[in-house]
């Protein structure tokens, strides 16, 4: 007798191996496309051409894809999380606004995967709760020499070569060279107005400060370089003119992702829009919560585990972001922060406040949101002048 595996070990344990992403597609018999994601696809054989999946014997999507004869593995560039996240989902409709073309077998191709392989079914066999799929391949070609999708510990991620030599970063090279131009007016700010300020920028998905001026009287816990995850509704001020697409990326990092959620945050970023800022209130446990998902984050090479938990302490930021300011009342604020309108193709910018003396006015609040507004857009025209 085989002795009982407890299942959240298992996972857990099968989780510290990483695998690529894949979608099965194909032509299914009612005439409508169908396809699942899976990390279990695998190569089997050079001779003859063979590779394999397994899905659960239980999926709907799978028992969909069956009724045809042939399917189609893509597999899935690093750039194509949110097209994984839709095609994990179950139930039709996931092809809606997806492009595709038919392969050769008629299976769909999906636009910006890596590479695809179109099979016929070989064998299908139950193995436990699920099949093994063999494929005998039949056409097969790379589309898009780029990175794939790789999961871990139930995050996403992608391949960072093993050199010896730290990857270059373009845009964050890019962004210092830019904030250098506008150092003096953020330091001017600093001083006059006796806070820190940061001029922070978005590189894929975090939040990087580039340039520190920190004249405040309070100890400023961002250092210069410090990268944060832009989890909702931290960000915002850097999707003021992001697409929807961008901005669906935003929302879809939020771990509590149902429609109420979304369209809490979407309205918090319509608030930045229009107002040109945000706020963060100061409630020191929130914010001590999170600034210790953070740090486990940072000191754990930024493990998706951990990188769940700073999702989670983010987003209990939610109450805290942009209230409403009322005159007479005394607030405690931790950050402001104004986007930088920049030229199209330069990365998003921003301007942050923080080391924010405790007990201060509406009125005294609305004063500083109108002076950093001001430096921000004249960083912008800078900025735009100096890239050129
Ligand atoms: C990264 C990732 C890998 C997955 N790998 C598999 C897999 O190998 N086999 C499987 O059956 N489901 C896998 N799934 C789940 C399915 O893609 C999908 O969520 C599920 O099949 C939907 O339910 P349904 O099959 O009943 O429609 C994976 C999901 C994700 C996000």
């Amino acid at each position: 007798m085989v002795k009982a595996v407890d299942s959240a070990l298992f996972r857990e344990t099968l989780g510290h191996y990483p695998t690529g992403v894949a979608v099965v597609t194909a032509m299914a018999e009612d005439g409508h496309p169908a396809g699942m994601v899976v990390g279990t696809f695998s190569s089997v054989s050079l001779d003859p051409p063979m590779v394999a999946f397994f899905p659960a014997v239980g999926s709907r999507s799978f028992e969909h894809l069956r009724t045809a004869p042939a399917f189609c593995v893509n597999v899935l560039a690093s750039d194509q999380e949110s097209l994984c996240r839709r095609m994990a989902t179950g139930g039709a409709g996931k092809f809606d606004g997806v492009s595709w073309r038919p392969g050769p077998l008629g299976s769909p191709v999906l636009d910006g995967a890596v590479s695809w392989i179109e099979c016929t079914y070989q064998d299908v066999r139950e193995a436990g709760d699920h099949y093994i799929v063999l494929g005998l391949v039949h056409e097969l070609a790379v589309e898009r020499s780029t990175l794939p999708l790789l999961f871990f510990q139930g995050g996403y991620g992608r391949f960072s070569p093993g050199s010896f030599i730290a990857t270059p970063d373009p845009e964050l090279i890019q962004a210092a060279q830019l904030a250098e131009t506008v150092r003096e007016q953020v330091e001017d700010l600093s001083t006059e107005l006796e806070v820190n300020c940061g001029v922070l920028v978005k590189i894929r998905g975090d939040a990087v400060q580039v340039l520190a001026a920190n004249r405040g009287t309070v100890a400023e816990p961002f250092p210069l370089g410090h990268r944060q995850p832009i989890v909702p509704p931290l960000g915002a001020a850097f999707l003021v003119d992001s697409t929807v697409a961008e901005v669906e990326e935003w929302l879809g990092r939020a771990p509590d992702d149902d429609r109420d959620r979304r369209d809490l945050y979407r309205a918090r970023l319509d608030k930045v829009r229009e107002g040109g800022y945000s706020l963060l209130a100061a409630e020191p446990h929130l914010l001590r919560h999170q600034q210790a998902a953070l740090s486990a984050f940072e000191l754990s090479d930024r493990l998706p585990r951990h990188e769940r938990a700073v999702r989670q302490a983010t987003s209990e930021l939610a109450e805290l972001f942009n209230p409403d300011l009322l005159p007479g009342e005394l607030y405690d604020l931790a950050s402001i922060v104004a986007p930088v309108p920049t030229a199209p193709g330069l990365p998003p910018m921003a301007i942050r406040m923080t080391g924010l003396p405790a007990s201060v006015t509406a009125e005294r609040i609305e004063s500083w949101v109108s002076r950093l507004k001001q430096v921000a857009a004249a960083a912008g025209t800078a900025m735009t002048a100096g890239r050129g």
